[in-house]
């Protein structure tokens, strides 16, 4: 498909999925917590949840991420004017974790540097980047480059949820001129209160799954109609799926992305009026009604008629195959990311598909839960500026991205050591958080070279890190 790439507008460069030190496969997980086999691997699609040791935490990761940005792209401390950090596992109440990454700037004497912390569950990393954006494009911009950190921890309670833990850290450098731009006008939210998931105290969320899994498909509903009636707008053309080569979700778990796409793929069949036919002959229509009827109207996601949403993810799945796996394979083996996991996609479909991007338009849907959400699309697109198409094309960055290599990298551990983090996370909830602590594990020589990792906590509760090098 070829779309028209924008020119010196604002656009993300993703970069760095952090690593964690461990890795849980989820056929362990599946034996230890006595469930059949396979209802986390294939009943969730989840291959492994990543997890931190106590050297680890959001800072270390945020810290780990930003240092390799700027040492893989070659850029200069003093290029950047603005960095906003998206997360919900913050260290601290008051002190935001862009302090904390503050000193691999002012070690360049860079202190004037805009942006704060983002928290609005799995949506603050893309808050931030919408801001970053904004920031590049206003009166404010002094010509310099943004900085979003995406960083989080997510770990459940015992129970259906906990299979759907992980952790991850992204880092994107945001400007003018870039392989993968916002498309103007083409975002579309949608922003409602509920209570499906939050954190009230305690060393876990507070989770209704089933609301949870109802409310990030309706969201999803709405934010295409939104997306659709914008495109038409402004381009004169129909919104169809065929507009779209890629798409990238939030992946709580990779089984209701599955389910994501192919209610898409039923929305788009439904507003371009092509499934009726298709939908009476597999006679999965409701019982009042013909598929030709029900094409008109789709189900809302709790009360498809039976049958209809294993005929969606058979029809839909080679489309899925081609669209959406390429983005997947980061979010299948860590977990939910929260803030992390949408941005980790595009990190992910750079290094499968590099330069193949350019002309093509990428689809990405962001949910948090409460209920902050958005569908916007990016283009790929080569940079017109001799300088920036030799830093930041998109075969320059699949030249030098490694996550395949770091991800097969891991080390597998043992449920155990994941229980004792878990465990570890009751214990600095239950004693009010961790002060005058030494951390021990994993082994420092463990860690990858160039990860920042948690020393100590003093008895003041300041947190000193160093670099693994
Ligand atoms: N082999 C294969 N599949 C199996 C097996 C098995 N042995 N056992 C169960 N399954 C399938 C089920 O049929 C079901 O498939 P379906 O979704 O196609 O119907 C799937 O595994 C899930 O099983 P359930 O029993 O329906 O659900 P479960 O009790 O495991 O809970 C849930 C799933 C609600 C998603 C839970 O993991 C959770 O609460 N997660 C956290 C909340 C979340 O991630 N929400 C998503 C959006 S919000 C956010 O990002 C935080």
């Amino acid at each position: 498909m070829a779309v028209d790439a924008p020119s010196g507008r604002p656009h993300a460069q993703p970069d760095n999925v952090g690593i964690l030190a461990a890795e849980v496969r989820q056929e362990d997980l599946e034996k230890h917590d006595g469930v059949p086999s396979g209802k986390y691997t294939i009943g969730l699609g989840q291959q492994g949840l990543s997890f931190c040791g106590d050297r680890e935490d959001s800072v270390s990761m945020c810290m780990t991420v930003f240092r390799r940005l700027l040492v893989r792209h070659g850029v200069d401390a003093r290029e950047i004017g603005h960095v906003q950090c998206g997360t919900e596992t913050s260290v601290d109440g008051s002190k935001g974790l862009k302090t904390y990454v503050m000193p691999l700037l002012e070690e360049a004497g860079n202190t004037d540097v805009e942006g704060v912390d983002l928290v609005q569950a799995c949506y603050g990393g893309t808050a931030a980047v919408l801001n970053a954006a904004a920031w590049v494009e206003s009166r404010a911009w002094d010509g310099r480059y943004a900085v979003v950190l995406c960083s989080d921890i997510a770990l459940y309670a015992p129970g259906p949820a906990r299979a759907t833990s992980g952790a991850g850290a992204v880092a994107l450098l945001i400007g003018p001129d870039a392989p993968l731009a916002l498309e103007r006008g083409l975002q579309a939210s949608h922003m409602q209160h509920a209570y499906d998931f939050y954190k009230p105290g305690g060393p876990y969320p507070a989770v209704d799954g089933p609301l949870s899994v109802y409310c990030y498909l309706h969201t999803l509903d709405t934010c295409w109609a939104r997306y659709a009636d914008k495109y038409e707008r402004r381009t004169g053309r129909p919104c169809a799926l065929d507009a779209v080569d890629h798409v990238i979700f939030h992946a709580p778990y990779n089984k209701l992305v599955q389910k994501a796409y192919a209610r898409l793929w039923y929305l788009d069949g439904c507003r371009n009026g092509e499934l009726g036919a298709a939908l009476d002959a597999a006679g999965v229509g409701a019982p009042a009604e013909s598929g030709a009827a029900a094409s008109r109207h789709p189900f809302p996601p709790t009360s498809m008629p039976p049958g209809l949403e294993k005929y969606l993810l058979t029809s839909a799945f080679a489309s899925y195959d081609a669209k959406v796996r390429p983005s997947t394979c980061v979010q299948r083996q860590c977990g939910n990311m929260y803030a992390a996991s949408v941005w980790s996609g595009v990190a992910q479909l750079i290094e499968t598909t590099g330069a193949a991007l350019e002309g093509r338009r990428v689809l990405l849907y962001s949910y948090g839960s409460g209920i902050s959400a958005t569908l916007l699309s990016l283009v790929g697109r080569r940079p017109t500026s001799d300088a920036h198409a030799a830093r930041f094309s998109l075969d320059r960055l699949q030249a030098v991205s490694t996550l395949a290599m770091r991800l097969a990298r891991r080390p597998p551990a043992p449920v155990a050591d994941f229980l004792a983090a878990a465990a570890r996370s009751e214990d600095l909830h239950s004693s009010g958080g961790a002060v005058a602590y030494t951390t021990s594990w994993p082994d420092v020589r463990d860690l990858a070279q160039g990860t920042y990792y948690l020393t100590k906590v003093d008895d003041r509760f300041h947190r000193h890190y160093a670099l693994r090098e």
